[in-house]
């Protein structure tokens, strides 16, 4: 996910050696800063500027500018101080959240055309940028970067060379292209000119007075203007400082809908929401889909090549060892289970921390998969130089690109949830399950253990997950009014079994870290061995259910283990399938998710208790994303 500006405005003024660099740059950088929370491993400006200044009558020929820089934006700002580039009357930005490509200057956006007389920005994943860029490759074009975006430079930069304006160049190359992607893209010979074109990606267009503006969300102009219009699938815009003109990728002409940003600049940062983690609860869906994205072929088939892990040592694992720490491990833990059960390789999930201190078996037929959000959490860093020491390969499963974990591991899989800004981790659990899904799928692929249809079958149940998950976001109202009831309480449990039992440690792990609530999950068949000595009376006790298709006796278990701690006077909080009525006998409250496979329920019964805890938080008056004593990424051990 990355954040991205465009401007286009009247002529400039300002002379291309006015240090204030003008308009358009002071509004893109504006935006960039508002954005910067969308991706900020690198960042960059493009304008297209009167190339002799405004000695002409009515100025020269039009030159590109391009200023990039890896880092934080204030390390291009620095740049830009250093050599201004002129002010112009179109302008983009972009601060990047790497998906293909690490945290480089040349891997910064803009990316230009190979001809340098067009610059192009991008969010999302080109799923097909792979045989496009062979193509392009195989006819001499030069490239300078890992990019999935540069391809979008070179398509678009040879279709203007060809004779299409820039407007019908954007529409001939997005018809080629496969995933998700918001463009924006300036060229010489549309001085004042901002094209842009959105599909399974944000984009909306300010309208100013003399000026218009472009956003991967409104929080890109709403220093400017409140007066927006919201693109749909598949669009095409074209804005000029007095114009906007939206049509379909076939060029029909489209009336987009008009809004009113009704929010302050803050609350336009969190797309309107109180909390970033609100935020990025609902950002949940998108995470699953675009951790997906890429990774199967036109067949269906699953595709891993960025593993670039040797197959054979793949096949000749005998052992998974999964290291992580918090949330991330809790996704280890939902993942050992359906490795287990696909690939018939046992699979341990140890606490980075206590790994290297338990002289763990390894050997070089043992693959360790080191599972991090930030990659950066050092108990993790220690622990796979540990693990390679003793000869295992590490795999890394990250959120970000290009940090420690992964750059030490032997191979990475990254989820592609984008910047997780709030401290408790939401999106980026679900993602890490469907990486994890993903890798044991390609495992179990790799080693015969599933045939492919039976892996295509999977892949299916995940794709239909962020419709599942968006589900119990529609749903989620009756949660928040629970938290508010409870916001009190002393004590939480959560029960759960099989993957329901790290779901339950999940759950109760957001209630502490945001509530500062006592809160503890269980293995629910673990609450005769002592645990049920805590149950009070009237105290919550969220009981995760599983479906009645799932194995065996498992859910007529739970149902009996709900119904023993409501007995001695919990108040029962049931998450159950849609029609699973047997619960009702056992629950005070019964909060429906859908009915999905039994391994794939972790991605939807977790987001009540996600909800759940961030609203108890909120009730209580404490700062939901940045809670007391903790940090995002915690490195030191
Ligand atoms: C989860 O909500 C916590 N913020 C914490 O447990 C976190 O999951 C843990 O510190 C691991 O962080 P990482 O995924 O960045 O390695």
């Amino acid at each position: 996910m990355c954040g991205i500006v465009g401007y286009a405005g009247p002529r400039p003024t300002v002379r291309p050696s006015d240090p204030a660099g003008g308009e358009a740059l002071a509004v893109v950088l504006e935006g960039l800063r508002r954005l910067e929370y969308r991706g900020y491993d690198s960042a960059g400006v493009a304008v297209v500027a009167e190339a002799d200044g405004h000695d002409g009558p009515g100025g020269g020929a039009h030159a590109l500018h391009v200023t990039k820089r890896a880092g934080r934006l204030a390390r291009l700002v620095e740049a830009l101080e250093a050599e201004p580039v002129p002010d112009a009357a179109a302008a983009i930005g972009h601060t990047r959240w790497a998906t293909h490509g690490g945290p480089t200057d040349a891997n910064a956006h803009p990316h230009t055309s190979a001809d340098g007389r067009l610059a192009v920005i991008h969010n999302g994943i080109i799923e097909n940028y792979a045989a496009l860029k062979a193509e392009l490759l195989e006819q001499g074009v030069p490239f300078t970067s890992q990019t999935d975006t540069e391809v979008v430079a070179h398509l678009l930069g040879r279709a203007v060379a060809a004779g299409a304006d820039l407007t019908t160049a954007m529409r001939e190359v997005c018809r080629d292209l496969e995933g998700a992607f918001t463009l924006l893209a300036v060229h010489v010979d549309a001085p004042g000119t901002v094209v842009g074109a959105r599909r399974n990606s944000p984009l909306v267009v300010g309208l100013g007075d003399g000026a218009n503006y472009l956003g991967s969300d409104v929080a890109a102009f709403i220093g400017r203007t409140r007066d927006a219009l919201e693109l749909g699938q598949d669009q095409v815009v074209t804005i000029t400082a007095t114009s906007v003109e939206v049509t379909g990728f076939d060029g029909a002409p489209v009336t987009p809908r008009a809004f009113t940003v009704d929010w302050d600049a803050a609350a336009a940062e969190k797309g309107g929401y109180q909390w970033y983690m609100d935020k990025e609860i609902h950002e949940q869906p998108k995470a699953v889909a675009d951790t997906l994205l890429g990774r199967t072929d036109a067949s269906g088939a699953l595709v891993l090549d960025e593993l670039r892990m040797d197959t054979a040592v793949l096949r000749r694992t005998d052992k998974i060892i999964v290291i992580a720490c918090g949330t991330a491990a809790y996704a280890g833990h939902v993942a050992k289970y359906a490795i287990e059960h696909w690939c018939r390789i046992p699979v341990e999930v140890e606490l980075a921390h206590e790994f290297r201190y338990r002289d763990p078996v390894l050997t070089e037929r043992t693959l360790v998969v080191a599972i991090s959000q930030s990659g950066e959490t050092m108990d993790v860093v220690m622990a796979i130089r540990h693990a390679r020491e003793q000869g295992a390969k590490v795999l890394a499963i990250c959120n970000t690109q290009g940090a420690t974990i992964p750059r030490e591991s032997d191979a990475a899989l990254y989820t592609h949830a984008g910047p997780e800004v709030a401290v408790a981790s939401t999106k980026a659990f679900l993602a890490q399950i469907t990486a994890c899904y993903l890798l044991g799928l390609y495992l179990a692929q790799l080693r015969g253990n599933m045939f492919a249809d039976e892996v295509r079958t999977v892949l299916g149940q995940l794709h239909g997950m962020p419709d599942a998950v968006q589900t119990v976001l529609d749903r989620s109202e009756e949660v928040r009014k629970l938290a508010h009831e409870l916001a009190d309480s002393k004590s939480v449990l959560f029960l759960g079994r099989h993957v329901g039992f790290p779901v339950a440690l999940e759950g109760a792990l957001k209630l502490k870290e945001l509530a500062y609530l006592h809160a503890e999950g269980f293995a629910a068949g673990e609450l005769k061995h002592g645990p049920i000595a805590l149950v009070e009376e009237g105290q919550p006790v969220f009981v995760i259910v599983p479906s009645p298709d799932s194995r065996d006796s498992l859910h007529a278990k739970v149902v009996s283990n709900a119904q023993e701690v409501r007995a001695r006077g919990a108040r029962t909080i049931v998450i159950a399938e849609d029609g699973d009525d047997a619960v009702l006998g056992s629950a005070d409250l019964v909060v429906r998710v859908p009915r999905v496979p039994t391994l794939m329920a972790p991605l939807v019964t977790v987001v009540p208790l996600q909800v759940f805890a961030m609203e108890v938080a909120s009730a209580k008056g404490l700062d939901v994303d940045q809670p007391r004593n903790l940090a995002k990424s915690v490195t030191v051990e």
